[in-house]
């Protein structure tokens, strides 16, 4: 078997036309939606992260207003800054990237920001909300991964799903979205981590296994079943003197390997990266609707 490549560029293509609209249709009744983007300090993937996220807002008509801080500035300056944010009725999201320097309270910072701006979908309220299954904003790696699912054919009632990776970004949302009553969720969950004996016994019985844990090449053929559809949320620079900046990007699979055996498998980079910016704009395009009533 020589699974299909999930084209995670082209569905995050279909998400982005949609939301294209939904921004037309607010502008055109005079509502700009706007996203702040706040980045501490330099680094290189981070700067990457936020421009690719700053591009695609401009693509679909969404203001992103971008706030560089050095990598010295203290917590309170960091919370006054998500303070004053909360405050401007002409933000409607707030996107503070993670991980913030070494010395500043990321949970205090994540707590601090409104709730109803908190596109991310990283607030205690807005996990706990989703938990409870109610109206929410989904983090939107976990809220794509559905996506990415759904829209290239795949059920996921009924199926087992393996998750490799506890993060409260990705794993612990993913798993309380599956398990929701729902018929784009209701599958049986499986979650893995650091802590779990024999992994391959766990990952050969997933339907469909989702590996998060950022260990390049963790997932191996031997430990996926034949047929399986396999999505890989890892995104690792290893390094590669062939490439021209010393580097290349791999995933959490071994995917030349698996690609052998699996039904469908996303690739890194083009799978899972593109569906999580574009779930952004999703919850953006939300908020605005949201903070005018709609
Ligand atoms: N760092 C890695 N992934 C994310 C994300 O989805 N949001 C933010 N804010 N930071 C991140």
């Amino acid at each position: 078997m020589t699974a299909r490549i999930i084209d995670g560029r082209a569905i995050a293509a279909q998400v982005l036309e949609e939301v294209r609209k939904g921004v037309f249709e607010l502008r055109a009744a005079g509502l700009v939606p706007r996203l702040a983007t706040v980045l501490v300090g330099e680094d290189p993937a981070s700067r990457a992260y936020v421009g690719n996220k700053r591009r695609t807002c401009e693509q679909v008509g969404i203001e992103s207003v971008h706030h560089q801080l050095p990598a010295s500035t203290p917590g309170e300056a960091l919370l006054e800054l998500v303070r004053e944010l909360n405050e401007d009725p002409g933000v409607h999201g707030i996107l503070v990237q993670l991980p913030l320097p070494r010395g500043v309270d990321t949970q205090a910072v994540i707590e601090a920001i409104d709730p109803a701006k908190d596109v991310d979908g990283f607030h205690p309220v807005n996990l706990g909300r989703l938990v409870a299954g109610l109206e929410t904003f989904v983090s939107c790696t976990p809220a794509g991964i559905l996506e990415l699912i759904h829209r290239s054919g795949f059920e996921t009632r009924g199926r087992h799903v393996v998750i490799v990776g506890r993060s409260n970004i990705v794993g612990k949302p993913l798993m309380n979205l599956l398990v929701q009553k729902s018929p784009t969720a209701d599958a049986t969950v499986t979650v893995c981590h650091s802590g779990t004996r024999d992994l391959a016994e766990h990952t050969r019985r997933a339907d469909i296994l989702v590996a998060a844990v950022g260990r390049p090449h963790l997932i191996g053929a031997d430990m996926v079943r034949s047929g399986a559809v396999v999505v890989d949320v890892g995104i690792n620079r290893v390094a590669d003197a062939q490439a021209p900046r010393g580097h290349r990007l791999v995933g959490d699979v071994d995917f030349e390997a698996v690609r052998r055996r699996a039904a469908a498998i996303t690739p890194v980079p083009g799978g899972v990266g593109p569906m999580t910016v574009a779930m952004l704009m999703v919850n953006t395009l939300k908020a605005a609707r949201r903070a005018a009533g709609l």
